[in-house]
């Protein structure tokens, strides 16, 4: 006999919350955040010369292992600032061909196709579901290719080392999409140090977050003086403020959110090392429980960032019930978690309406990985991989306790 599951009537496994995000509480306001924030308003500095800002972008560059950090207002425009600063992008140029892959959130692309890119949507790796080396090396196309825009989905490192080698071999740029992976390392060094340069967003749900925010950062003088430019109405960063070297917009970021996350960076270690330890912990169990495939990590995966525990669900080894079922049952049994990219970027409306105004712009690739991935994806916040060893087990109890209802019975649940 199996357990009554919660969304037939019976018991919930968890029911004592999960950690909310962000961790805010009222005694870190009090000790840390407030005077923060005051210490920003009455010094009357809230804009230029951005002492805060500066003082963030340089620790998050130190944190990243990168030389420069650029502070930006999200990470969409960091993606923009981090093109225009490795290919020297004046904005009203072809900027040529970007390969990205297909299975990423809409600002990967709507941020290069605003700098005046075409975009190659490729295929991902069925493992770590980052774009797959190979089909970047298959959708090159000499003389018009000018970039790779790898995105390190879910937290996990894309594979620096092979795209790096293509880039070599063709001469191309290597511009990191790092909006999900903070603190994420390929073989010992975090992501943003790793391509020309790389683009962090601490938009609300993000594992760094001031509700808004984001981060060029690059080893290079020149990409970081250009990311100046282009945020800061064309200025040099040791330049006169009524000089413009070249032609920039405004995308300078508050001082406040920079006080903010000067604080919660502190913390950003941390919990990334929590994320790991309960995302390993969980791997083991559900490695026992056919069905529900944890997410792998590829060997050059030193940190996962974990903004996602990205794991497949196999139909088949739950009695033929599907997806939508099972996240629905493991809702009502106290467990929240989502399907995740409906279907691949390329087929969004925003992109399909792209494509069918302007055939030339987007180019896709054959992706049946993210076809797959698509289908049969159940991912879990990074908030829930914040939580103790009895929440993690709650997790292993409940879906294992779905596994044996939907073994048992084939009738559908709602
Ligand atoms: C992969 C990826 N790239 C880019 C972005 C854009 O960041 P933002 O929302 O801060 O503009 C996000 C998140 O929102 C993202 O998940």
């Amino acid at each position: 006999m199996s357990e009554k599951l919660a969304i037939q009537g019976g018991t919930p496994v968890h029911t004592t919350g999960w950690p909310t995000w962000p961790q805010n509480s009222g005694e870190l306001w009090d000790s840390k955040v407030e005077p923060a924030l005051k210490e920003v308003y009455l010094s009357r500095t809230e804009g230029l010369p951005a002492p805060k800002a500066k003082e963030f972008s340089e620790a998050f560059a130190r944190y990243c292992g990168a030389e420069y950090g650029v502070m930006m207002p999200h990470g969409t425009d960091s993606i923009m600032a981090a093109l225009t600063g490795v290919l020297d992008l004046d904005g009203f140029s072809d900027a040529g061909e970007i390969i990205m892959p297909n299975y990423t959130f809409i600002a990967t692309a709507s941020a290069a196709l605003d700098r005046r890119f075409t975009i190659a949507f490729v295929d991902v790796d069925p493992d770590t579901f980052t774009i797959d080396p190979k089909a970047v090396e298959e959708a090159v196309r000499p003389g018009k290719t000018t970039a790779i825009l790898p995105v390190h989905l879910g937290g996990h490192p894309a594979d620096m080392g092979a795209l790096q080698k293509i880039a070599d071999k063709h001469g191309l740029k290597v511009v990191e999409d790092c909006a999900q992976a903070h603190g994420a390392e390929y073989d010992g060094q975090k992501v943003g140090s790793l391509g020309d340069a790389g683009a962090f967003s601490f938009q609300s749900s993000k594992n760094l977050t001031s509700g808004e925010g984001g981060m060029v950062t690059t080893n290079d003088v020149d990409v970081r003086n250009r990311v100046v430019a282009f945020k800061d109405v064309g200025r040099h960063p040791e330049g006169e403020r009524w000089e413009y070297p070249r032609l920039g917009w405004n995308y300078r970021a508050s001082e406040y959110l920079a006080a903010l996350l000067n604080i919660r960076l502190d913390f950003l270690e941390a919990e990334t090392l929590r994320r790991n330890e309960n995302g390993d912990y969980l791997r083991k169990y559900l490695n026992d429980m056919p069905g529900l495939v944890p997410p792998k990590l590829s060997p050059t995966t030193t940190m996962h960032g974990y903004h996602l525990y990205m794991t497949m669900f196999d139909p088949n080894e739950f009695g033929g019930h599907s997806r939508g079922e099972f996240i629905a049952a493991l809702s009502a049994e106290g467990i929240p978690s989502s399907s995740g990219y409906g279907t691949p970027l390329s087929d969004s409306e925003g992109l399909k309406y792209v494509a069918s105004k302007y055939p030339d712009l987007i180019r896709r690739l054959p992706c049946p990985n993210i076809e797959k991935a698509c289908a049969g994806s159940v991912w879990f916040g990074q908030n829930i991989l914040l939580g103790s060893r009895d929440d993690m087990n709650d997790i292993v109890e409940a879906v294992g306790k779905i596994h044996k209802a939907f073994r048992a019975n084939a009738t559908p649940v709602s």
